[in-house]
């Protein structure tokens, strides 16, 4: 089961950000469509991409997911792995945004993922690739071993709160950031009336790795930033994006 499967009618609650929106709608006004999201979500990204006029095919591993994407109706879903979906025709910008690429938990699925947005690229097409820059000190496990986080309190739309915490490990060896999540939903009252658990386990990634992968699958890195404006990569980043064309 999609590990997003459990979590997916909380996303919209949880993730309600849009400061990356700028880059790639800057992108979709500049590069030729259409427009592919892989990993798409709920939708974040790929609807405001369609409202804007864009034409947007959203690709997404967990139907729950897809399915609140679709409600709103913009972009053509397809519920499917970016590893090896077929869209049916080619795109000319690639988006994978917010650490959708991280979800790939080996570099073989990295690399069958590069492969295949590559193969569904025409000729000259961009691929623009965002995910979370960790510091080493933000993997390491605190001092007496992983230990319970408060991560997030949000607003529910029926005017409770939802509260999450989590507890995290990094396994170097194997690159491998498991997040087990806790969530509590308390109603307006403060009273609480849900109580649920979720386990996500990403792959953080580096610079060079990414664009060795990069390359390796027949990609030309076009520039690198270490945030949405265009900033220079430094270690204290907190975002990777890094634009690569298909020869
Ligand atoms: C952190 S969310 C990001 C969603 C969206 N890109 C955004 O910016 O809000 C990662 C998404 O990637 C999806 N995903 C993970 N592995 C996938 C795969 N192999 N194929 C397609 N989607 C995948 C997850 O189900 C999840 O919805």
């Amino acid at each position: 089961m999609p590990e997003y499967d459990a979590l997916a009618d909380l996303y919209n609650v949880e993730y309600d950000h849009d400061y990356d929106l700028p880059l790639w709608l800057d992108l979709a006004a500049r590069e030729p469509g259409p427009i592919i999201e892989w990993g798409a979500g709920t939708g974040r990204v790929a609807e405001p991409l369609a409202r804007a006029g864009h034409d947007v095919t959203a690709v997404e591993i967990s139907e729950d997911m897809a399915a609140r994407g679709r409600e709103k109706g913009g972009a053509e879903w397809i519920t499917a792995d970016m590893r090896h979906a077929d869209p049916g025709h080619d795109f000319g910008l690639a988006v994978c945004a917010f650490n959708s690429f991280l979800c790939l938990t080996t570099p073989d699925d990295a690399l069958a993922f590069l492969g295949n947005a590559a193969a569904h690229l025409k000729p000259g097409g961009l691929l623009g690739i965002e995910v979370s820059a960790f510091r080493p000190e933000e993997l390491a496990a605190p001092p007496g071993g992983p230990a319970l986080q408060h991560d997030l309190t949000r607003d529910l739309p029926d005017g409770g709160t939802l509260e999450r915490f989590s507890v995290s490990s990094y396994d170097a060896a194997e690159q491998l950031l498991t997040m087990r999540l806790f969530y509590e939903l308390y109603d307006s009252g403060n009273v609480m009336y849900e109580r649920r658990s979720g386990t996500l386990e990403i792959r953080p990634t580096t610079r060079d790795e990414l664009s060795l992968m990069l390359r390796l699958a027949d990609f030309t890195v076009e520039a690198v930033y270490g945030g949405f404006d265009g900033e220079p990569f430094t270690a204290e980043s907190d975002h990777l994006v890094v634009l690569a064309r298909r020869g």
